[in-house]
């Protein structure tokens, strides 16, 4: 059996129960462009839907161990716009190469050879590659101890169809991924 007093355990260990256990967790995969034009693309698994009207998905970003608030922060404080790329199972390489820590004059789409495209409601690009998009404005910012709440209203959803076969969503489990790979068919409501 294990039991943890989070208040008095290594933080590092809590960490890893609470991920371990918090499962699966859906990654966002975050596009942004600065003012500057620099575009940016990080995944963040601290993430989810937190109401449908209007729809409202909340992301969590620390901030890094000097103080400073990442990219993705940065951009999304200074333009109000950002992109959720689905992260599909033949991404997960690409998904790996962008969560790097690059500094901002790094465009995570050449390093990781993705194609920038256009987004409809947006300034902030898309990633070709992805299968599914949730076109986001900023809803409203909140600091929590060293994060950063991002709470972005969905001004757009596309997808290139609802079916899993062919989006291959997948889940951030403890420092791993997860496949849905067993689909419970019964239906239930909501
Ligand atoms: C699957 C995955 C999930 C991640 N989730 C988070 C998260 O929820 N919050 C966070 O601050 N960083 C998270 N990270 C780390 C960021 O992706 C990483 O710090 C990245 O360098 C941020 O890039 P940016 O400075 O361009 O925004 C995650 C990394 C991976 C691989």
């Amino acid at each position: 059996m294990i039991f943890l007093r989070t208040h008095e355990a290594d933080p590092d260990e809590v960490y890893r129960f609470l991920t371990r256990l918090v499962v699966p967790r859906p990654i966002a995969w975050i596009s942004t462009v600065s003012p500057e034009g620099i575009k940016n693309l990080a995944p963040f698994s601290f993430f989810n839907a937190v109401c449908d009207e209007p729809p409202i998905v909340i992301v969590s970003i620390s901030r890094r161990d000097d103080g400073r608030r990442k990219d993705t922060t940065d951009n999304i404080l200074r333009t109000g716009e950002f992109v959720i790329n689905l992260v599909s199972e033949e991404l997960i390489d690409k998904v790996e190469l962008t969560s790097e820590e690059f500094p901002p004059q790094v465009d995570e789409f050449m390093v990781a050879g993705l194609t920038p495209t256009e987004s409809f409601c947006v300034k902030a690009p898309s990633v070709k590659e992805a299968k599914a998009w949730l076109e986001c404005k900023l809803f409203k910012h909140e600091e929590l101890f060293s994060y950063d709440l991002i709470f972005g209203l969905v001004l757009c959803i596309r997808a290139e169809n609802l079916d899993y076969e062919h989006l291959k969503p997948v889940g951030r489990l403890s420092g791993r991924y997860c496949r849905l790979t067993e689909i419970n068919t019964r239906a239930y409501s909501g």
